[in-house]
């Protein structure tokens, strides 16, 4: 029999532990898939003495997780730990130092190392490999770096977290407000007790961060991801969105814009007909554009213990082949710094909904600003007549700059009719 390929599992939470369930249920097909058997010699977590629900006594337990890059004779460490720093860190470093092979799940991770990391890797000759830290059981890295690596790729939309979909969604299927889909979330186990790297579209941006990377060969930079999450979405925006024939979607948007890169994560109408828009509930999509593949999209479940060890093993079945390809599909030293767009350059339409007092001039006053901007105005609704009280006016515009907009919005706020800054959200009609 071939030599096993030896592995080390740190972390035994949701996503270990998945891990060690398909490796134990599907030990002969993986080894036929592999030409050899997957052989977990360790395995680490913090609390030696918790059960998790599987039978873990083959294994050796080491106790100082970081150890684990040490061992006598392991292949690969999986690092499923989780945090861009501490043990995460020093391991997947310590291991790649020691030219073993890492496989992760951890975004935040690569997001914020990944450059320092491949090029430890590279130097080694061995692999840093992420499948599950972008979508989970949807093998988007793969496509983007393999599959799809004949393409010049101009962009790339995606729907990139299950928990912000799920209360989008929500909100739209119940008519609730934001505050209590999250509630629902939580209770069912989408959403995390402190959700905010959810929420404000952290988890999101590191997740785009990576898949601009591979699209187009450039280290990934964090720190510039533009990121609005979905705690200023209401229930009225849900329900505008709906008549003009959108829905509300938290995208993460990667765009080559002239040679310069859009990396963002903002809520966006998108349209109906859309392929995007059929994505619901906490499933995500990650829509590519190619100038050769055209607009293929991957859909499937981000998140939960399957999906995401299902592409972690799939990971670990690349390196047991012998497979091995560049972190970010070319090689690092080869990866190109970002040059970002200017946010203020962004041309898009957009959605303003105005809170304001009911009263007449105020149409006429907000219109004027918007003329001194050049910014022409395509529809507008409003919802009855509330004379001297409050209500809501939505306008969506035609292609106008960010900066414009930004502007223009400053100068409304100042109305005395205005009661709240404008909601200022992108309509994406072209996807
Ligand atoms: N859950 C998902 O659906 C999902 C999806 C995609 C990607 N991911 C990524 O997968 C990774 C793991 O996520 P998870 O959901 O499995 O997390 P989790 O359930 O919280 O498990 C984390 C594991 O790491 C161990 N751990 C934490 N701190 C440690 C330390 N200082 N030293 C040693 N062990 C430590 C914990 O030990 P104890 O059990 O002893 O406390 C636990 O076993 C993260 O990077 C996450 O972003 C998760």
């Amino acid at each position: 029999m071939s030599k096993s390929f030896r592995i080390g599992i740190a972390g035994l939470g949701t996503v270990g532990v998945g891990v060690v369930k398909i490796i134990q249920k599907n030990a002969d097909l993986l080894e036929q898939r592999c030409g050899r058997p997957i052989e977990i010699i360790c395995v680490s977590a913090r609390s030696k003495d918790k059960d998790r629900g599987v039978d873990l006594s083959a294994y050796e337990w080491v106790d100082n997780t970081e150890d684990m890059a040490g061992i006598d004779g392991i292949d690969a460490v999986v690092e499923l730990v989780g945090g861009s720093e501490g043990v995460a860190y020093s391991l997947t470093k310590q291991a790649l130092e020691n030219g073993v092979h890492v496989v992760t799940a951890n975004k935040a991770l690569v997001a914020n190392h990944g450059y320092e990391l491949a090029s430890l890797a590279e130097g080694r000759d061995v692999s840093l490999s992420y499948e599950a830290a972008v979508a989970g059981g949807i093998p988007v890295i793969k496509a983007l770096r393999e599959g799809f690596a004949a393409n010049r790729i101009s962009s790339i939309y995606g729907i990139l977290n299950g928990t912000c979909n799920y209360i989008l969604t929500d909100m739209r299927e119940t008519g609730a407000e934001f505050e209590d889909s999250l509630v629902e979330a939580q209770e069912k186990g989408y959403a995390e007790a402190d959700p905010s790297f959810d929420i404000d579209g952290v988890d999101a941006g590191h997740k785009i961060c990576l898949l601009a990377s591979i699209a187009f060969g450039v280290k990934p930079e964090f720190s510039a991801v533009r990121m609005t999450g979905i705690r200023r979405i209401t229930g009225i925006d849900i329900k505008f969105a709906g008549e003009l024939g959108y829905k509300l979607k938290l995208l993460g948007i990667a765009r080559d814009q002239g040679g310069k890169l859009n990396i963002s994560v903002e809520p966006c109408l998108v349209p109906n007909s859309s392929p995007l828009a059929a994505i619901e509930d906490v499933y995500n999509a990650v829509f590519i554009n190619g100038d050769f593949v055209d607009t293929p999209l991957l859909t499937g479940r981000g998140a939960g213990e399957g999906p995401t060890a299902s592409a972690v093993v799939a990971d670990i079945i690349d390196l047991a082949r012998g497979f091995k390809v560049p972190t970010f599909g070319i090689p690092a030293d080869k990866l190109k710094d970002p040059v970002f767009i200017d946010q203020g350059e962004i041309l898009a339409r957009y959605y303003l909904r105005l809170s304001v007092v009911d009263q007449p001039g105020v149409i006429a006053d907000v219109s004027a600003i918007l003329r001194d901007y050049n910014i022409s105005i395509e529809s507008m609704v409003q919802h009855g007549r509330a004379p001297g009280q409050a209500v809501s006016v939505v306008m969506t515009t035609h292609k106008t700059k960010y900066i414009d907009i930004e502007s223009s919005c400053v100068l409304i706020a100042e109305l005395e009719t205005l009661l709240d800054f404008p909601c200022v959200m992108r309509l994406e009609d072209e996807l």
